[in-house]
């Protein structure tokens, strides 16, 4: 695998795979890669036959005081585990790279109805980051597929509206979400936990799985989501939201089936989040 960070070198190497024909496949990280992140490459492997890999600390994304500086950087352990996965080419430009004055950075792209609430709520300006850097790196590596995982749900609304939106030729895979055995989503955030707050950490899973079995019995809304953001707090987390949307992140109506039960909750500093789809009676 070849780990290119300049935009000259990486459009080179594209030519090649164009000039032969080849499908490409691009699966955009942040690094610090865990097994979630592989189970995109594997998916992009059987979806193209050249896996691009792009890890890029997307400074645009971070709000003031979230932890852009403490984020794992983790670059050699990353290329190891993308060689094994059978990525064919990792991308890891410097933040001036894309951004080359910096905060100055002009050009962002907004995806506002779908951004809106959830994480966008708790974290303004969030999903601008994330749709401004994809659409970058859309641009740079002109994919025909690209990989996202389902653990950012809300993530993958923005992306998918963005592809149509701004008719990019490109296939969204959205990839369900990997899980340790007890349950927590893997996330690269996991390793901020200490051991006391790891063995809490599953309790925001049951507690969506409990719920989502109660709303899938016919139980109604509002006081499955009390008791389950109840048991939130009992286990020390501090729920940032807990709501039941439609599949496309639209309102809940009466005649809603596929909807989606979403949320985010705080362990000491950390943020976690995690979703489950269900189908309504
Ligand atoms: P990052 O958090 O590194 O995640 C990269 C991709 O891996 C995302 O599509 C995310 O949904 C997926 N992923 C993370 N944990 C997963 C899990 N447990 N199961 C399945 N997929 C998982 O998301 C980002 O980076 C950034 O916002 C990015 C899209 C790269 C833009 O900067």
């Amino acid at each position: 695998m070849r780990t290119l960070r300049e935009i000259d070198a990486l459009r080179e190497a594209l030519g090649e795979f164009r000039r032969r024909d080849q499908r490409i496949a691009l699966v955009p990280t942040m690094g610090n890669l865990h097994a979630g992140h592989l189970a995109l490459v594997e998916n992009a492997r059987r979806h193209a036959e050249v896996v691009i890999a792009t890890i890029f600390v997307n400074p645009m994304q971070f709000g003031p005081g979230e932890d852009l500086d403490a984020y794992p950087r983790t670059l050699e352990a990353d290329q190891a585990q993308l060689e094994d996965a059978g990525c064919d080419l990792l991308f890891a430009p410097d933040p001036t790279m894309l951004y080359p004055r910096g905060l100055a950075h002009q050009t962002r792209v907004c995806v506002p109805e779908v951004s809106e609430g959830l994480c966008g709520g708790d974290r303004p300006g969030h999903f601008d980051g994330v749709a401004t850097v994809v659409s970058i790196l859309f641009n740079l590596v002109q994919p025909d597929a690209a990989c996202f995982g389902e653990k950012d749900y809300q993530q993958l609304a923005v992306i998918r509206k963005l592809v149509t939106d701004l008719h990019y030729p490109i296939e969204v895979i959205g990839v369900p979400i990997v899980r340790t055995e007890d349950g927590l989503a893997l996330s690269s955030r996991n390793g901020y936990l200490d051991a006391d707050q790891r063995r809490r950490a599953p309790t925001l899973y049951r507690t969506l799985c409990q719920a989502r079995d109660a709303l899938e019995a016919g139980a109604p809304t509002a006081t499955t989501l009390d008791d389950a953001l109840a048991r939130l707090r009992e286990a020390g987390f501090a729920p940032d939201y807990l709501e039941l949307r439609a599949a496309d992140l639209g309102p809940v109506t009466a005649t809603t089936r596929d909807a989606v039960l979403l949320a985010a909750a705080r362990l000491g500093p950390t943020r976690l989040i995690d979703n489950l789809t269900l189908t309504l009676p």
